[in-house]
């Protein structure tokens, strides 16, 4: 199993090209199920979220080529139903292959999920709003089966936003006959990067990105070549990176206007930031000014940078509050932060951190994706070495991301 052994203290300069969304093209890769023929897709991030995806539509019966950065999916013999638990426990976004199987197929059985260990994250809503739209569904053996004579556009409000959930049900609606209509649904870029891949199929989709989605349904969908948008999250994340050791670091293909809460509360923070078209520019100050977050569903503060915050408001001048509100378990990487000699306590769902002078580096444990991230940032800071076990859940959601912090100039490592 891989570590990551990070000698921190080195100010990061320089510029560095931001990936493809993780998040993106997942519902992306798994919306070629809705078509036959084949599907190309560019700008495809290389990372083991996406060789799991890619693992699942291959059993499904698509056949996958990969050259670099493009992905070649051809989805003429995928017509296997059933997406096993081996394959499926992974990754939660697995369930992502759901909706547009019981479109196309009519039927599915998938497995429940698994993913980060990162609180209950149910699917309720995914399979509520299948239901509705006229597919029978049975929970047993932990499989997820849904069949359907034919999915019937319906009314759909959901009762929280979830992301994968409007993902899932906007893909299967494509399909259905009639209209859906989606009502509080996420408005994350990703949602409007999947939403413009499938009218470019031939769709019908109309409000992607506004908290009502509607889908005139079509009878079929075809083949497209798609661009996948730029990495918010891994743009963020080296944002932090930046502004955490009084960088200078450009960050290029990456889409400003994805990270507007992040920028805000960086700029907050002290740190020095120039937009442009494609790019961002951060310059780190030399006090870091302490400031509160609460994480919310897009354009809020996202959960998924919060961990990363955390990291920069541990070394901060003062005391902020970090509320998680999206997941009940994601402040694990708490008590790994305070073995580097952060100051942080939780109370419920909060975390009171009080910025300390100095961190230290120590052997640390991953337990998530992001909070992966927040431990290699963190041994950035930090004084000495920090050794991060379990780099996979890294692996999982990053491209590269310690060749890309060693391109700035961070002393840091990969070992077997
Ligand atoms: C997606 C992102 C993930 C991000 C999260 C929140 C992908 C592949 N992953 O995950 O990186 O952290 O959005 O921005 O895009 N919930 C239910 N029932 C459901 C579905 C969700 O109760 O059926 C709850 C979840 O437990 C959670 C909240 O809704 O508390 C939001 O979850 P959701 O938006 O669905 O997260 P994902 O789509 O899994």
């Amino acid at each position: 199993m891989d570590k990551i052994i990070i000698n921190g203290g080195k100010s990061l300069k320089g510029e560095v090209e931001i990936s493809g969304a993780k998040n993106a093209a997942l519902p992306i890769l798994a919306s070629s199920l809705l078509t036959e023929g084949v599907c190309i897709y560019t700008n495809v991030p290389n990372l083991q979220d996406i060789n799991s995806i890619k693992l699942l539509l291959e059993h499904l019966g698509a056949r996958i080529e990969t050259d670099g950065d493009t992905v070649q999916i051809d989805t003429r013999g995928a017509n296997n139903h059933e997406a096993p638990y081996d394959l499926v426990r992974k990754m939660r976004a697995s369930v992502l292959v759901l909706g547009p199987m019981v479109a196309r197929l009519k039927k599915a059985k998938v497995s429940l999920p698994g993913g980060c260990a990162i609180g209950a994250r149910p699917i309720d809503l995914h399979l509520r709003g299948l239901e509705l739209l006229g597919a029978k569904i049975n929970l047993e053996h932990g499989d997820v089966e849904a069949v359907t004579d034919g999915l019937r556009g319906c009314e759909i409000n959901f009762d929280l936003v979830t992301v994968t959930g409007t993902e899932n049900l906007m893909m299967a609606a494509a399909l259905a006959e009639g209209t859906t209509v989606l009502r509080n649904t996420a408005r994350e870029p990703e949602v409007v990067a999947l939403a413009e891949t499938l009218n470019k199929m031939g769709a019908n989709i109309l409000g992607a990105g506004t908290a009502v989605v509607t889908i005139e349904g079509v009878k079929s969908l075809r083949p497209v070549k798609m661009e996948i948008i730029p990495d918010r999250i891994e743009a963020g994340t080296l944002m932090m990176a930046a502004a955490l050791t009084g960088g200078d670091v450009l960050l290029t293909h990456c889409e400003p206007e994805h990270l507007g809460a992040v920028i805000d509360k960086l700029k907050v923070a002290g740190a020095d930031i120039t937009i442009d078209a494609q790019s961002i520019r951060v310059k780190g100050s030399d006090v870091i000014h302490s400031a509160d977050i609460q994480t919310m569903p897009y354009p809020g503060f996202p959960t998924d940078m919060q961990a990363q915050f955390m990291v920069l408001m541990s070394v901060a001048d003062g005391s902020s509050l970090i509320a998680e509100t999206i997941f009940e378990k994601r402040l694990v990487h708490v008590s790994e932060l305070l073995r580097m000699g952060a100051d942080i306590t939780i109370s419920g769902q909060t975390a009171i951190v009080m910025g300390v002078d100095t961190m230290s580096g120590a052997p640390v444990m991953a337990s998530d994706l992001r909070a992966s991230a927040s431990l290699v940032l963190a041994g950035l800071v930090a004084k000495g070495e920090t050794v991060v076990n379990r780099v996979y859940h890294l692996d999982r959601g990053y491209d590269a991301l310690d060749k890309k912090l060693a391109g700035l100039g961070a002393d840091i490592r990969r070992e077997k």
